[in-house]
């Protein structure tokens, strides 16, 4: 039941780029929400069976250590922290190992398995998104402790917000469980999350936020899991997922434009993740060795 993406690295550059472009400022932290895609090891504080503190889980990164990444090295805010000067990794807020001087520069408070939908966060017990945003005002009130309130504004202002989720949502949630297919049909729950996704941003917004990057899903279907799954289709990708993942994308972005409308002084952009995965799945010999 955990559907997790990693290979991530052409989307991070591709998105680092955009972000280049829009944040011409000096980023002083980037803050982290969502799933698996961008998790830095706080499932391993959570009563959940959804972990990945172990091997080979973290078998390239520094020390061979297994942080609780779903990955065998870094995730994709690493490497944006990394290129805005800043650490090479974003520690998690739930990692005891850290306290709020590592998290002056950034922090994730992201939670493998989680969603948009409360309801997707409770399949395997992990970190629901208003409880990512508790710890977020959590993390507000010790920095300004900390820093002092001036710093601590600037920063919080100053700061690049990454937003990354959705793919639980389809494939924990609205495919397997029966409670969202009995309310919605595909492209009302699309919208469903789209409308949360909003409201997040938003909450988000008026805590301090600006800089805001909200994340797509990759073709969903071509996980690893869905293709074991799909037997009759002889374990290719499953294209109805993919269908869903381009349509939801769309949903997004245009969700994107209208809050940039919307909220006074925020500079949001959209990362599609899609067509990069695509074609890395299609073509893996152009982008190096694939065991
Ligand atoms: C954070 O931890 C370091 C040691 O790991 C310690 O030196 C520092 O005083 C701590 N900072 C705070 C604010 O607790
Ligand atoms: C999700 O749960 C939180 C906490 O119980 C609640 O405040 C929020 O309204 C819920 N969201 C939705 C969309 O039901």
């Amino acid at each position: 039941m955990a559907y997790t993406y990693t290979a991530w690295l052409l989307v991070i550059i591709t998105e680092f780029l955009i972000l280049v472009s829009i944040t011409k400022a000096k980023v002083p932290a980037v803050i982290v929400f969502g799933d698996s895609s961008v998790d830095a090891g706080n499932n391993n504080a959570v009563s959940t069976l959804l972990k990945s503190n172990f091997l080979p889980y973290g078998r390239d990164f520094a020390g061979g250590h297994a942080t609780g990444r779903f990955c065998n090295g870094r995730i994709p805010p690493d490497f944006i922290s990394e290129a805005f000067g800043l650490k090479p990794a974003i520690p998690a807020y739930l990692d005891s190992n850290y306290n709020i001087s590592d998290f002056t520069t950034g922090v994730c408070f992201a939670s493998a398995g989680t969603g948009y939908d409360n309801a997707t966060s409770a399949v395997l017990n992990v970190i629901p998104m208003w409880k990512e945003l508790e710890y977020y005002k959590e993390y507000q009130n010790k920095l300004r402790a900390h820093v002092g309130n001036i710093k601590a504004n600037e920063i919080l202002t100053e700061a690049l917000y990454l937003i990354s989720l959705g793919t639980n949502d389809f494939l924990e949630n609205y495919y397997i469980l029966p409670t969202r297919q009995s309310q919605f049909t595909i492209k009302q729950f699309e919208d469903f999350l789209t409308g949360l996704a909003g409201n997040f941003i938003r909450n988000l917004y008026s805590l301090g936020a600006r800089k805001i990057s909200l994340t797509g899903v990759p073709p969903m279907g071509c996980l690893p899991l869905e293709r074991a799954m799909n037997i009759m289709g002889q374990n290719d990708c499953v294209e109805n997922y993919n269908k869903v993942a381009l349509e939801f994308n769309g949903k997004l972005k245009a969700l994107v434009a209208r809050l940039n409308k919307e909220l006074h002084g925020a500079r949001l952009i959209f990362t599609d993740p899609y067509f990069i995965f695509s074609q890395i799945i299609k073509k893996p010999s152009l982008y190096g060795k694939f065991m």
